[in-house]
């Protein structure tokens, strides 16, 4: 299994805070903190080709031409539970970054996700959407959002996560080939209930201290 757009950031400060994340005994609070910090690291290096332009500008001591980041704000699509773990730590950085907001539940017979919540921002077409949701597990929920993202008009789409399972990344690639995954870990594996091996068991539960 291969997947061309698939960036696995081995940082070692992405790859230490996200074994304290993986420890079953690591408390909410710091488990928030740990997502924050690492979607920031994670968009920093999701974002290093973004297009630039220059605007003339003064400095004390004379005129230059100045870079600028070219084109519309970026649009921060969050894959509503989990996924508002990483949009603070991206918003850290790309501040004035529009949001939209996908809801799914992942229905456990099935695994498929159900659509509950779509809003997202205007003129898609002309920006770059990035999507967040910690875990690629199955892919179906990242696949689904994709889908209706295109729907909406999105031509230009990058997907962010923490871990990946390599049943993900296929799903997500047959899906939409189109789209690059950077993510902070392959794990080996899915269970037989969708959950990633070995993983960190379930982002939302962990996140907000629910089960
Ligand atoms: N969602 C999670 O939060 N964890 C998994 O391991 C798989 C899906």
């Amino acid at each position: 299994m291969t997947h061309p757009h698939l960036t696995i950031i081995d940082h070692p400060l992405v790859q230490h805070k996200l074994t304290i994340m993986r420890r079953k005994e690591t408390p909410s609070a710091l488990f928030r903190q740990l997502l924050r910090e690492i979607a920031t690291m994670l968009a920093y290096e999701a974002t290093r080709d973004l297009p630039l332009t220059t605007t003339p500008i003064e400095t004390p001591l004379e005129e230059m031409d100045a870079p600028t980041l070219k084109g519309k704000k970026l649009a921060l699509i969050s894959i509503l539970r989990a996924g508002n773990g990483m949009l603070e730590g991206v918003l850290d950085l790309i501040p004035s970054a529009r949001v939209g907001f996908v809801g799914l539940y992942r229905d456990e017979e099935t695994l498929q996700p159900v659509k509950y919540y779509f809003k997202v921002p205007a003129e898609l077409g002309d920006r770059l959407s990035i999507v967040v949701d910690p875990m690629l597990a199955t892919g179906n929920s990242a696949a689904a959002a994709i889908s209706m993202l295109k729907e909406a008009g999105a031509r230009n789409i990058r997907m962010l996560c923490l871990v990946a399972a390599p049943e993900g990344v296929e799903t997500l690639r047959e899906a939409h080939p189109d789209v690059p995954i950077t993510t902070a870990s392959l794990d080996r594996a899915l269970n037989e209930k969708g959950y990633i091996l070995p993983g960190l068991g379930d982002a939302g539960d962990r996140m907000f201290g629910t089960k």
